[in-house]
């Protein structure tokens, strides 16, 4: 018997696959702070919970495929607050963002379909790439221009017959930069000029820093048809384990589609949606502190990793990561020995290596993401602590 080329092929979760090796440290008794991975601290919203403790149905049944309408009506409202209009049917409810990529993916594409993305990238699309027998072609920002997106020319290098769709995630994973409008909608051209779908990751979409403003592909006129936007409360609410994303387009035709996807996996959760209801109907206002708190975050682990010239990095504008360049010729290998070799008084901290956030092989071998998650105390420690690893790592 031989398993599938799919099953072979697929990458690790450069976040998620050096953690044997942190539960190895954790039990030899070494506190390992974790900024390898987008799981924040900050409570999820007791709205959220209540809504769950006081849900009386007797049976836990299953839901509509595309969702609970009471939920997608609280979106639609949340959405009206950006001046962005939805309706109903442009909304299917998916078991969290990562079941949102994987539909658009699907309606989009078909197997050996390439989508262009613009790397350094959110490193599950290609695992979903992978499943879905999709090609991810690679655009590469430059650090030095921010990580912004490409030329449209480089877009156009990529272009091949089988080019379906480009993807764009902004805020960004991992480099928190937040898209202008004008390249957006210069991105939304180059879209409709080669008649391509334009496949949008907004779940970080309130995190934004120093008074900047997210604009969404969804308020990009003359582009309704092509734009599909992935969306989360994971990060929103902070309810990573809630597992409620969604899908939002106003194609007719893809919503069909996937609605289809949708009914072969039943359902998503029903008590998270219910949850989810009483998220978003709290007052905008709820993410005045919680953007209060990241910006802080963001500048403790900004400050102490520009205070070493060799460390190369942009501000953040966005999002909760910072891309950043280290004088060591392997993030990887820095990273296990980190967890393995690495303890000052009895501490290490855990990095995510930076090649899997690129496709272009041999890329962000130099570069780690790290995520500010952890409150500011802890946060310090852990990036002084990188910087006391990176003196003895590299001699
Ligand atoms: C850019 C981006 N998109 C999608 C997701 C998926 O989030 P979830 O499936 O928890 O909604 C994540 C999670 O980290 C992400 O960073």
């Amino acid at each position: 018997m031989k398993i599938s080329q799919r099953a072979q092929n697929i990458q690790e979760s450069p976040i998620r696959k050096l953690s044997a090796l942190a539960n190895a440290a954790k039990k030899r008794g070494t506190t390992v702070y974790h900024l390898n991975i987008g799981q924040p601290d900050i409570d999820t919203p007791p709205a959220f919970m209540e809504r769950i403790i006081n849900y009386k149905e007797k049976v836990l049944s299953y839901g509509p495929s595309d969702g609970l309408e009471a939920l997608k009506v609280a979106m639609i409202h949340y959405f009206a607050y950006f001046k962005i209009t939805l309706e109903v049917k442009n909304i299917v409810i998916a078991t969290g963002g990562s079941e949102a990529i994987a539909f658009a993916f699907n309606a989009v594409a078909d197997p050996g379909d390439e989508v262009i993305v613009s790397e350094p990238f959110y490193t599950n699309y290609s695992g979903y790439a992978s499943q879905c027998g999709l090609t991810i072609v690679p655009v590469t920002a430059k650090a030095e221009n921010g990580f912004h997106l490409p030329a449209i020319a480089e877009f156009e290098k990529k272009l091949t017959p089988r080019t379906r769709a480009v993807l764009i995630c902004s805020p960004n994973n991992p480099t928190g930069t937040v898209y202008t409008p004008e390249e957006l909608k210069a991105i939304g051209e180059f879209a409709r000029e080669h008649d391509l779908f334009l496949i949008a990751d907004e779940v970080y979409k309130e995190f934004t820093y120093d008074g900047k403003v997210h604009f969404s592909v969804l308020q990009l006129a003359g582009l309704e048809d092509r734009v599909i936007v992935v969306d989360s409360i994971s990060k929103r609410y902070s309810a990573c384990g809630a597992r409620i994303g969604a899908v939002i387009s106003r194609n007719e035709e893809v919503m069909k589609g996937i609605t289809k996807f949708a009914q072969a996996r039943l359902c998503p959760p029903t008590l998270e949606q219910v949850g989810a209801i009483g998220a978003y109907e709290l007052p905008h206002d709820y993410f005045k502190e919680v953007m209060a708190e990241y910006q802080k975050r963001r500048d403790i682990l900004y400050d102490i990793l520009t205070s070493r010239r060799e460390i190369v990095l942009q501000k953040p504008e966005g999002a909760f990561y910072i891309m950043a360049k280290l004088p060591i010729e392997d993030g990887e290998t820095f990273a296990r020995w980190l967890l393995n070799e690495f303890n000052d008084r009895n501490e290490t901290v855990m990095i995510a290596p930076g090649e899997g956030f690129y496709s272009t092989p041999g890329k962000g071998k130099d570069e780690v993401r790290l995520a500010y998650v952890i409150e500011a105390a802890k946060l310090e420690r852990a990036a002084r602590l990188l910087l006391i690893a990176l003196d003895k790592f590299c001699g």
